[in-house]
């Protein structure tokens, strides 16, 4: 196989679109048959802040950011039945796979979907007006029913981010994976590989990583520089472990 079969792009079905009984339709327009794309990993994410947070890294600060977490969560649609907090994750594997998965989800904006893509799947998207506490008007927020990584460095990111390469079949794997030599256990902000009560094995030795994985989270146990934040490593290792309040 060369590069351009390989390509993978990271699809979430996101909860309004599972509120809304969508799951079908999208993933019948994201199949093989229509797109030549393939499945190399899929799995139900209870998504953490933690997750949330750092999925959407690029948009802290921004005044839809807290929207934009509680709308990925599910607490917004789902405010009254938290056990249906959920998104889908998919990675899909084939040639032009970010390219073609962008064309299809369509414009972010679901108003400028319908006008400018009438039939991509975002068209099928609502804005909802964001208020303060005190009802004041703050901003819109797009719910626009479907994620679909922005390029090859967003899918390299974002896959790394929702996915463990034991979720995805070893002959698929588009990055390098490593053995770890070490354990390591999480707890609080904080990195250790030694366990106690409460500290979460993230990995332990023998465990196969993402390579870049391993290397951060030597650096952060040592207490070197790490390109990346140490949540954005742990957040999938913890996903399903909990269900938050
Ligand atoms: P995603 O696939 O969700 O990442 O959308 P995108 O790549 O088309 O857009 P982007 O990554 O820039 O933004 C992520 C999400 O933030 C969008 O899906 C929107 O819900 C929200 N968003 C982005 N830009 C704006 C904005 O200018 N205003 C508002 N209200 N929401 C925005
Ligand atoms: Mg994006």
């Amino acid at each position: 196989m060369n590069a351009q079969d390989i390509e993978q792009s990271l699809v979430l079905i996101k909860p309004d679109a599972l509120k809304n009984s969508l799951t079908g339709y999208v993933l019948s327009t994201l199949s093989e048959f229509h797109t030549g794309l393939r499945f190399a990993g899929a799995k139900i994410v209870h998504v953490s802040p933690m997750l949330a947070s750092e999925h959407y890294a690029e948009h802290r600060g921004k005044f839809f950011f807290p929207s934009l977490i509680d709308y990925i969560q599910g607490r917004l649609h789902y405010a009254e039945e938290p056990w249906k907090r959920r998104v889908i994750a998919i990675v899909y594997q084939g040639p032009n796979a970010v390219g073609k998965l962008r064309a299809l989800s369509g414009p972010t904006d679901p108003h400028k979907a319908r006008k400018e893509q009438p039939g991509c799947i975002r068209s099928l998207g609502t804005v909802e007006t964001i208020r303060d506490r005190d009802g004041k008007v703050l901003g819109e927020r797009m719910d626009n029913l479907i994620h679909a990584s922005a390029d090859a460095e967003a899918a390299e990111r974002e896959i790394k981010l929702w996915f463990r390469p034991s979720d995805i079949p070893p002959a698929m794997h588009p990055y390098p994976t490593e053995t770890s030599t070490s354990h390591y256990y999480y707890k609080d902000g904080k990195l250790c590989d030694t366990f106690a009560l409460g500290r979460i094995c993230v990995l332990a030795t023998g465990d196969l990583g993402w390579a870049s994985d391993l290397k951060a989270l030597a650096q952060h146990l040592r207490g070197d520089p790490a390109g990346t934040s140490l949540e954005s490593v742990v957040a999938k290792y913890l996903i399903n472990e909990h269900q938050e309040p």
